[in-house]
Formats: structure tokens, C-alpha cells, sequence
């Protein structure tokens, strides 16, 4: 998020607008913390992991005294239009401000999921499967050697799409994602087919978001646990965790978080209203932030029959 912050800083500052920095998203909004930013506030940030504004989940700005709270206070420090950084909820403020309260809004896709829709990838979404895949990599080497069965829990919580990245390029054998239904007694009878034949070490990815009904702990552990229980063979789980929502930032996530600051600003100054910028095949994209939302479809068909293949 910070190269995306940057590049609206200073590309705004090249229009000669005045920019403003709300810190802790929201809920900074509603409490009125503010900061003036300049070309040198963001210096130094475009190799820097999280975001220098801060942010936070915020349920107040779903009541309507939140969105009021916040609205006064845009109105107050005369903010014309404001640049959204985020995912679904961020993007769902963003309705809300521009339809109840004729607040320009425009957003800039960030979040690991990957589940915006206008564009092929979220600002995050790479740096996430780069840092997941690097884990597994890890994990295969005491797979192999020591001959188990690892259920790796990846995040994602309506979406697949980080762990059949990480399936695929990890070469794991199976993955449980919230797009597609599994069958539990088909995947421990590979696992025991492909035992007879000498494969004993096994790597399975879990979603976060898969639909595996748990009472407590992750998904990944409930799956172990019944593997274990079907097979009798023993399993390890691993469970990612926030490891994949930091790190040093890729270059495809720097570079795309640029490109969209910058088409951000240039909407604004079109003045084009609710609005989410995006890139689909190397070009900039502006839909509208209701399509933004709407559910983004993977194409899971085509992912699971290459893993099929190649296990
Ligand atoms: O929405 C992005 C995401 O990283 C999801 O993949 C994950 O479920 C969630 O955020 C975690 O949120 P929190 O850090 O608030 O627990």
C-alpha cells in the first residue's frame, strides 16, 4: 500500500492539489486524524511492507452515525474527493459516501484475496503468494524427507485464489478452496493409492475460507485430524497465518501499486464519480466500485485439472 500512497502523494502534488493522509483508515476518518502530506512525507516507502498511514477495521462507519461523524468531518477540512485504499469493506464505504452522501470517492484495489473485481490482481495479492510459496518450499523439505503429509492453511477468506496460486506453484498435490466442493473420502483414497505405489509425502493446501465446519482452530487441523483418522497416516498442519500480509514488497506489487495511484489521481481530476481503478492485461482499467464489488470469478475448472495432471 505505502508505493500506492506514494505515487497518489506525488502524482496529486504534480496536478497541484493538496493531499491529506487519514490515518487508521476509517475510523481515523470519523476522529478526524488528518495529516498534510508533501512530496517528502512518502519518501523512502516504496520498499516498505503494511501502510505509513496506519489502518484498522472499523463497524462504526456502518451505522449511519459513523458515515455522519465522518462526513462532517470531510466537510469541515474541505476534502473534495477522497482516494480509497482497500478491499471489499473499503470499497463498500466508498458506495456508501458517494450514493448517501454525494462524497466523491475513487478506489485503488489492496488486498491480498485478490477478489476486486476490473482487475487481474489487488496490490498485496503478489507479495502474498511470493511469501506463502516461499514457506511451502520449506515445508516440502521436511515432507520429503521425513515422508509426511503436510495440510498447509493459507488466508483467503471468501476467496481462493492465494492457495491455488500456491498449489500450482508449489506443486502441491491437492487444494480445498470456498469456489469448489471437495470430498474428503476421494482425497485420503489418493492419498492411499498414491501410498502403494511409494508416494509418501504429501503437501495440501487449505483456504482459509474453504467450507470445512470447525468448532475451534483452523480448518487445516480439522482436515489433518481426519485425514489421520481415514487413513492412518500420520500429518502435520501449518497454518500461515499474517506472515503473508507483510514482508518486503514484489516488484509487480510496487509497480502496480504505482500505475494505480496514478490512474486514481487522473480520475479524480476527470472528475469521474465511484469509480475503482484497476489493470486487465497490462492496461489501465476504471470501472464502476459497485462492479468492483461484485463477486470475482476464478477459474477454478482449469486450475484443479493441472493439478490433477501433474500429481
Ligand atoms: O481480507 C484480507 C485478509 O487478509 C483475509 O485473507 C483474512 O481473512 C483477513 O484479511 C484477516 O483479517 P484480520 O487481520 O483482521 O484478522
Amino acid at each position: 500500500m505505502n508505493a500506492a500512497i506514494r505515487s497518489v502523494v506525488r502524482c496529486a502534488i504534480y496536478h497541484k492539489l493538496e493531499i491529506v493522509g487519514v490515518i487508521r483508515g476509517l475510523s481515523g476518518l470519523i476522529r478526524e486524524e488528518l495529516r498534510q502530506l508533501t512530496h517528502r512525507s512518502v519518501s523512502n516507502i516504496i520498499n516498505r511492507g503494511g501502510t505509513i498511514l496506519k489502518t484498522a477495521r472499523c463497524d462504526e462507519f456502518l451505522t449511519k452515525e459513523g458515515q455522519r461523524k465522518a462526513v462532517e468531518v470531510i466537510k469541515k477540512n474541505k476534502i473534495d474527493a477522497i482516494v480509497l485504499i482497500g478491499g471489499n469493506g473499503t470499497y463498500q464505504a466508498g458506495i456508501a459516501l458517494e450514493e448517501k452522501w454525494d462524497i466523491p470517492c475513487v478506489g485503488i484495489p489492496g488486498t491480498i484475496d485478490n477478489d476486486i473485481n476490473g482487475t487481474d490482481s489487488t496490490i498485496g495479492s503478489d507479495t502474498a503468494v511470493n511469501t506463502a510459496l516461499e514457506a511451502i518450499d520449506k515445508i516440502r523439505d521436511t515432507a520429503t524427507s521425513m515422508e509426511r503429509i503436510f495440510v498447509v492453511e493459507v488466508m483467503g477468506r471468501d476467496c481462493g485464489f492465494i492457495a491455488l496460486q500456491v498449489a500450482l506453484g508449489g506443486g502441491a498435490e491437492d487444494v480445498l478452496i470456498p469456489e469448489k466442493r471437495f470430498s474428503l473420502r476421494d482425497m485420503c483414497r489418493d492419498i492411499l493409492k498414491g501410498n502403494k505405489r511409494g508416494k509418501i509425502s504429501w503437501i495440501i493446501i487449505v483456504a482459509e475460507g474453504a467450507h470445512i465446519p470447525v468448532h475451534h482452530g483452523a480448518k487445516a487441523e480439522e482436515i489433518a485430524r481426519r485425514i489421520t483418522k481415514i487413513t492412518s497416516l500420520e500429518t502435520r498442519v501449518v497454518v500461515l497465518g499474517h506472515i503473508q500480509r507483510g514482508g518486503i514488497p514484489t516488484a509487480k506489487d510496487r509497480i502496480l501499486a504505482t500505475r494505480l495511484g496514478s490512474a486514481a489521481v487522473d480520475v479524480l481530476m476527470k472528475n469521474k464519480r465511484a469509480k475503482a481503478v484497476g489493470i486487465a492485461f497490462d492496461k489501465i482499467k476504471v470501472v464502476d466500485l459497485r462492479f468492483a464489488v461484485s463477486k470475482k470469478h476464478l477459474p477454478v475448472g482449469n486450475f484443479y485439472r493441472l493439478i490433477r495432471i501433474l500429481t
